[in-house]
């Protein structure tokens, strides 16, 4: 096909010299044909008017015509027809001011090929002056894998650009100095300002920092730029209209077209940071309620211990002190008799006074044991310990590893706590066997009481009543009831058959180390 072009020869009225046949060889329409047919881009020759004079084989090849269908014809047979008429235009325009550019840069170019199919191409032009008129070179390129890859660029942006703007973030992107190069559309709707005020105004992010927390955000920055590491911080911006809008920044560097940016999202964590405040100030609140409730507690059971006391005085200077005197008398009494029978009768009703005193004594030591407020909670429950191992027979083994003593109140209801623990082995298991364990523990005190008793289903034990009523079994509930008021807790453990284990704990006020 080259070949007959070239020896067609170029149209009537534009060849110059040398031509086809010219004594001096080959003449430029051959030089050009040659070329023409070299490159493997199409190639359209037209003349002034717009008359195709040439195309090449790869024209043919992307056209669907041959070079005979398309000699002589307007170059718009190339172009769709909805195209043709502008494409007229413009090439009027262009051969008025003729010079090599790519055509209609910037628009999506088809080549109209001879089944009526069109072909996605790019075209660039180059004028040809020859004596005898312009000829222009279009030079036409497959476009279609260019425009595949485009539009699947163009996809993947829109899909990242919907994603960006539909998250329920900001994302943004900033240069070191802090300059934002691009920051998404949701800026407006969590501080209220446009993106673009963002992208135009150097230093309008510092802007929007709140007064109170601009020295950290930027001290925080700056280290991220000293150090090329990730930022992130919780902090406030004021909105434009002045709320204070806590968010969480966080972004990491990343090199863009050889140059440094910090990559980053930022959420409106208000509502978080809200909820947590109020939370916070319910706590506080909380516990000052209780810190009241145990203050309450407190002076409750001091009151009763101080009304034990009283009692036990009372007790002690009354009604013992009399009982004693009593005592003595009988014994001078039954001394000083002649009557056998007498005496014996009274010496009977001397031990009888006698052991009421014992009991009284004991009633006595119970109210408020001394050695408790001399020496503190381990030798109070080791010395009641021994008197109960004595009493009962069974074996004890005491660990104390109390390091700090409880405040007098907390040792109160501890050795109340052990007293009733002791008081039901004692009553109800028939133990061989007693192991009693204190301790300073998390903050408070530790004790257990364990037996190797009859045990019990302890479900079924306590007493659902809210006080002890007479003959109802309250002691564990109100053990219970006791810990807990003043802040601690208290656990039975127990089956039939398998002991009893008692162990509670509470928290101690003030204290002071052990033995001081
Ligand atoms: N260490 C123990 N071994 C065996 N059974 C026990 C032990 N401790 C308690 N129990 C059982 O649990 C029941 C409830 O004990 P709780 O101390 O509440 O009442 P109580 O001792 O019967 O009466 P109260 O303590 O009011 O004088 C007891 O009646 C007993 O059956
Ligand atoms: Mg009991």
């Amino acid at each position: 096909m080259t070949d007959g072009s070239a020896d067609r020869g170029p149209p009537e009225g534009i060849r110059t010299s040398p031509g086809p046949g010219s004594s001096r060889g080959e003449g430029w329409w051959e030089a050009l044909v040659r070329a023409c047919d070299m490159l493997p881009d199409g190639v359209v020759v037209t003349d002034a008017g717009g008359r195709i004079v040439h195309v090449n084989a790869g024209l043919e090849a992307m056209s669907g015509y041959g070079l005979f269908d398309l000699v002589g014809e307007p170059v718009e047979i190339l172009v769709p027809e909805a195209a043709r008429a502008l494409h007229r235009r413009q090439r009027h325009r262009y051969a008025a001011r003729p010079r090599m550019r790519p055509m209609a840069a910037g628009q999506d170019l088809e080549l109209r090929r001879r089944d009526g199919s069109s072909l996605p191409v790019d075209v660039s032009l180059a004028p040809l002056e020859t004596g005898e008129g312009l000829l222009v070179l279009a030079a036409v390129r497959d476009a279609s894998h260019r425009r595949r890859v485009l539009d699947r660029l163009r996809a993947s942006e829109a899909r990242y650009r919907s994603l960006v703007e539909h998250m329920p973030a900001v994302t943004y992107l900033v240069r070191p100095d802090g300059a934002v190069a691009f920051i998404s559309g949701r800026v407006s709707e969590v501080l209220g300002y446009p993106p673009e005020q963002f992208e135009a105004e150097p230093g309008f992010w510092a802007r929007v920092l709140h007064p109170e927390d601009r020295g950290r955000v930027c001290a925080a920055w700056r280290r991220a730029v000293e150090t090329r590491g990730r930022f992130s911080l919780e902090y406030r911006c004021l909105s434009r209209d002045g709320r204070a809008v806590w968010v969480l920044d966080s972004s990491v560097p990343v090199t863009l077209g050889g140059e440094p940016f910090w990559h980053g999202v930022l959420v409106d964590v208000t509502a978080r940071v809200r909820a947590e405040e109020e939370l916070r100030r319910s706590y506080e609140l909380l516990q000052r309620v209780d810190a009241a409730r145990r203050g309450l507690t407190t002076e409750l059971v001091a009151a009763a211990e101080a009304e034990r006391i009283r009692m036990a005085a009372d007790l002690h200077d009354g009604p013992i002190q009399r009982l004693s005197a009593t005592v003595l008398r009988m014994e001078l009494a039954t001394r000083s008799t002649a009557d056998p029978a007498l005496a014996a009768r009274l010496a009977a009703l001397t031990e009888e006074a006698r052991d009421v005193i014992r009991s009284l004594r004991r009633v006595v030591y119970e109210a408020h044991p001394p050695t408790l407020d001399r020496h503190g909670l381990g030798p109070a429950i080791r010395e009641h310990l021994r008197e109960a191992a004595a009493c009962h027979g069974f074996q004890v083994e005491l660990e104390d590893r109390l390091e700090r003593e409880p405040s007098p109140e907390a040792r109160t209801i501890a050795f109340r706590l052990f007293q009733e623990a002791l008081t039901n082995v004692m009553k109800h298991a028939g133990a061989r066997r007693v192991e009693v364990r204190i301790a300073s523990r998390e903050g408070g005190v530790w004790g257990m009481v364990r037996d190797d008793g009859v045990g019990f289903h302890p479900a079924s034990a306590e007493s659902p009543m809210e006080g002890p009523t007479p003959g109802s079994r309250a002691g564990i509930g109100l053990m219970r009831r006791r810990a807990e008021l003043l802040g601690g807790w208290l656990q039975v453990r127990s089956a039939p058959g398998s002991g009893t284990t008692v162990e509670w704990w509470l928290p101690v006020g003030e204290t002071s180390p052990v033995g001081t």
